[in-house]
């Protein structure tokens, strides 16, 4: 059933304390919870309706005495209730080993572990779970002692102790109210690295990270992360940490990333364990930002909650917006800052992107949802963020971190709403660029879409003047004909033709502001007017990507190259490469011709690698080509072939005519010494892996021997991940002869390390062409010993790799692509239907490919559509995909 954000209302019932006793058996599991309700006055009477899922109910007792009870669906309803404020106590068993939709109690590798976001407390025991009914919970956990040494649940521990029949017990009592999607419970043969830390506020901290006996080695960098957010949070925004205890605990079954449960986040292991020779850079950087973001959860997220989850962006898009802060604040100067900014506007330009033009495209707070575990989204998290962003962007930092501390003084300890924390930001900032503009500030929470901005600027030589005309427009999406305009700031610089910036002073000011402002672009078009301009000058347009928006400012080749060279703003000196790149890309798909590269864009790439102060991890970004997605998202019928086709030509071109600077690059930035994945010897490794890539593809071309074989042996003798894998993928990509020793020596090395596996299969899902048997190797590892569907991670390593990053060989003029897709997602329904949901939006863009592939993915999608029993969750991605014909 389709749910509205507009039929919201309270609750008939609040929950205030909860008592709940676990015996825990992975087989059947008994929950007692004792529950002090009272009717919340501003709701007309009615029946109490408990949500519940998959349980078994054993008894309802109210005040102690047994009452009458129906069931409807996935509802308990009990239709006599006291007026007065009355306890609750309801017995039921779950199925923890049966699990296998990991969401409420599951078990995995033998210990007991919990999901309840958005909606899996109900999978554990009747409640009324949402996120507005908010509780003081005390957990009792009864166990065998043997199997299950530990047994961890939210806040602080009251009393533990051994009970008969080799059991044992521990109370634990969390002291702030929480909606139940923040309960957590942990019970397994677990150890703990520990850590105390004082705050600045002078209190004493406990730290734990419990993992499986002999991963404790690898829990070092989070532990590290986990220090270092909490001393930001404190810094940067005055939010300390609230609980005596902090405890972080990986698991190798898990849906996402990780989870923010109050004192106690649950992480799934690829987010939590790194040694350098397990771990690459993206991996330990990836780590850190995860670590943080549950942090930082704590403040963003718990303290404050939401009212409902259409507000699901309130926690989530300011809490993403607080762990890329982080990541720059960790990454230390401007340039290591720009490199953070480049990876996420890629990553959103990537994933995003594509989702608001697609069939599911929704905005950042949705206005309906069939199930909610569609809707943890890039749109709701990344795009989230940069509204955010835009907020900080708006009032300045200090208006941010003042708004924020308002927002706390108003909300702390309540569930509210995107409007209370809007308000509050602009409360805080009374007169500013956003408060001026709230109203229309906050279409960017109702309206889907990337808005389109065309900037064209016409220079008057007589009068000196620069005229900048911005133009907005927002393409329709599914169920949303017509947009209004959206507020815009555009960050912006003015650069002479030598490349020098130019003083901004707007028509009527007495005097220049600097070299850097920010414009608001908040009507469907409008102009302004620079003053004191001796010469036409070069347009430098959304700086730091100050806008989630599709820019098109008509610059020419020339303009890029000034940009390029010259631009202050490190972000739009590597826009400049890509849109060199993506022009030259674009003109040979749209033409049909093979693609040449010519040397006015080669030298400017050449003078990028050869550049004596640019960044390694800068340069690494610049000489990437863009992304195939990110390719299609510019075309209006995408051949993802013919896409593929350019890219790589324009890849071995590149490969070819730098050759002597790839060797250059490779041999200057080699690390001597130990590992460390800070971000000037992890932007050395990228630049020497990206080199040695095109070292290895030009051999392919020439004939060379010598630096396959030296990719090899680097392969062999890597002292860290980042390096092996660098040279594996080199070979893989372009050495099909050496891939295969190479890939079977690394099988045989990692082979009890699950999170290395995946790696192995990911690294072969992803490559387009192995000896041109991609696809077909891809089929043939579903067979392999090691692959299976039951664990998501490993599902997503093979399948997503193939289905949704390796556009080349999944759209095949065979269909075989599709239909392997089709089999795949209908195979993980059955087991998982969150992670068969995310893989059936492999198909959200289906209807802009060019044929025969638009037609066979179509086949595809109604086979899946036709398996009568589908999950709500699969069942919504794929009749949106329909309706998006
Ligand atoms: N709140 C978690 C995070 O952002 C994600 C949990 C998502 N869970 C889900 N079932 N969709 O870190
Ligand atoms: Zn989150």
């Amino acid at each position: 059933t389709l749910i509205r954000r507009e039929d919201y209302c309270a609750p008939a019932f609040w929950i205030r304390t909860v008592d709940l006793t676990f015996d825990l058996d992975p087989a059947k599991t008994l929950v007692t919870s004792k529950m002090q309700l009272e009717r919340n006055a501003a709701v007309a009477h009615g029946a109490l309706r408990l949500h519940g899922e998959e349980l078994n109910v054993l008894r309802v007792l109210i005040n102690g005495e047994s009452v009458s009870f129906r069931q409807e669906g996935h509802e308990l309803i009990i239709d006599n209730v006291p007026d007065a404020d009355f306890a609750l106590e309801i017995r039921n068993t779950c199925a923890p080993d049966k699990n296998t939709a990991l969401s409420g109690l599951y078990t995995s590798g033998g210990s007991f572990f919990t999901q309840c976001e958005a909606e899996g407390f109900r999978r554990i025991t009747y409640f009324l779970d949402r996120p507005d009914v908010m509780a003081i919970y005390t957990v009792l956990l009864r166990a065998d002692k043997a199997k299950f040494p530990v047994l961890l649940s939210n806040g602080n521990l009251l009393d533990s102790g051994d009970l008969d029949n080799g059991r044992h017990f521990a109370k634990w009592h969390d002291p702030f109210p929480k909606p139940s999607y923040l309960f957590a419970l942990v019970a397994g043969d677990l150890v703990a690295r520990e850590q105390r830390v004082r705050t600045r506020a002078g209190k004493d901290h406990l730290l734990q990270v419990f993992v499986r006996r002999g991963d404790l080695e690898k829990t070092e960098h989070a532990m590290n992360s986990l220090i270092a957010s909490i001393v930001w949070d404190e810094a940067r925004f005055g939010l300390p940490l609230d609980l005596e205890r902090f405890m972080v605990v990986g698991v190798s079954d898990f849906n996402m990333g990780a989870m923010e449960n109050k004192g106690l986040n649950i992480f799934n292991t690829s987010a939590l364990l790194a040694s350098p020779a397990t771990a690459t850079d993206a991996d330990f950087a990836r780590i850190e930002s995860i670590v943080a973001h549950e942090y930082f959860h704590n403040w963003t997220g718990n303290r404050v909650t939401c009212r409902d989850w259409f507000q699901l962006s309130l926690k989530e898009g300011l809490t993403v917006f607080r762990d890329q802060e982080f990541s720059m604040d960790m990454a230390g100067g401007a340039s290591a800052r720009a490199v953070c900014r480049i990876q996420d506007v890629r990553a959103l330009r990537a994933s995003q992107f594509p989702e608001d033009s697609g069939a599911m495209a929704h905005p950042v707070r949705p206005d309906t949802f069939v199930e909610i575990n569609n809707f943890y989204t890039p749109t709701v998290y990344e795009k989230g963020s940069e509204v955010v962003r835009m907020y900080q962007t708006l009032v300045g930092r200090a208006g941010f971190e003042k708004g924020l501390k308002l927002y706390f003084e108003r909300h702390d300890g309540q569930a509210v709403t995107c409007d209370d924390f809007a308000a509050a930001i602009a409360a805080a900032n009374p007169g500013s660029a956003l408060s001026t503009r709230l109203d229309n500030f906050k279409r960017w929470y109702s309206q889907a879409g990337t808005p389109r901005v065309q900037a064209r600027g016409v220079y008057d030589a007589a009068a000196q003047t620069y005229t900048l005309t911005l133009k907005q427009h927002n393409p329709a999406t599914p169920g949303q004909e017509h947009k209004l305009p959206q507020v815009i700031p555009v960050a912006l610089g003015l650069l002479s033709a030598e490349g020098q910036a130019l003083p901004l002073q707007l028509q009527g000011e007495d005097q220049a502001a600097g070299l850097e402002r920010v414009i608001v672009l908040d009507e469907a078009e409008q102009s302004f007017v620079f003053t004191n301009l001796a010469s036409q000058p070069v347009p430098s347009l959304l700086r730091g990507f100050s806008a989630p928006v599709v820019l098109d400012d008509g610059l020419s080749d020339a303009d890029l190259l000034v940009l390029l060279q010259h631009d202050a703003d490190a972000f739009n000196r590597w826009e400049a490469s890509q849109r060199l790149a993506l022009n030259r890309i674009l003109a040979a798909v749209r033409s049909g011709s093979a693609l040449q590269l010519d040397s006015a864009f080669i030298e400017a790439m050449r003078a990028v690698l050869r550049h004596p102060e640019l960044d390694a991890a800068f340069k690494d970004l610049a000489l990437t080509l863009p992304g195939e997605g990110y390719i299609a998202e510019q075309l209006e019928v995408v051949d993802p072939q013919a896409i593929h086709a350019a890219v790589e030509a324009a890849r071995s071109q590149l490969a070819q005519a730098l050759r002597e600077d790839w060797i250059e690059a490779f041999e200057a930035n080699q690390i001597q010494g130990g590992y460390t994945p800070d971000p000037v010897s992890s932007g050395k490794r990228a630049l020497a892996n990206l080199a040695l890539s095109m070292l290895v593809l030009d051999a392919a071309r020439s004939g060379d021997t010598v630096w396959p074989g030296r990719a090899y042996q680097r392969f062999k003798d890597a002292g860290n991940m980042t390096e092996r894998l660098g040279a594996l993928s080199a070979l893989v990509n372009a050495h099909a002869e050496l891939a295969e020793p190479a890939l079977a020596r690394f099988h045989e090395l990692f082979k009890d390390d699950a999170l290395v596996i995946d790696k192995w299969f990911a690294l072969q899902g992803r490559t387009p062409e192995l000896d041109g048997k991609s696809f077909a190797r891809v089929k043939q590892l579903t067979q392999h010993p090691d692959f299976t569907l039951k664990n998501p991670n490993r599902a997503r390593s093979l399948i997503s790799s193939l289905c949704m990053f390796n556009p080349a060989a999944f759209h095949r003029a065979d269909a075989a692509g599709y239909v392997f897709w089709a089999e795949q997602v209908l195979a993980l329904d059955a087991i998982n239907p969150q992670i068969a949901s995310r893989l059936a939006r492999a198909m959200d863009r289906w209807t802009t490919l060019a044929q025969p592939y638009r037609s066979a993915a179509l086949e595809a999608i109604r086979r899946v559509a036709a398996k009568p029993d589908l999950s709500s969750d699969v069942r919504e991605v794929i009749d949106r995909a329909l309706e998006s014909d």
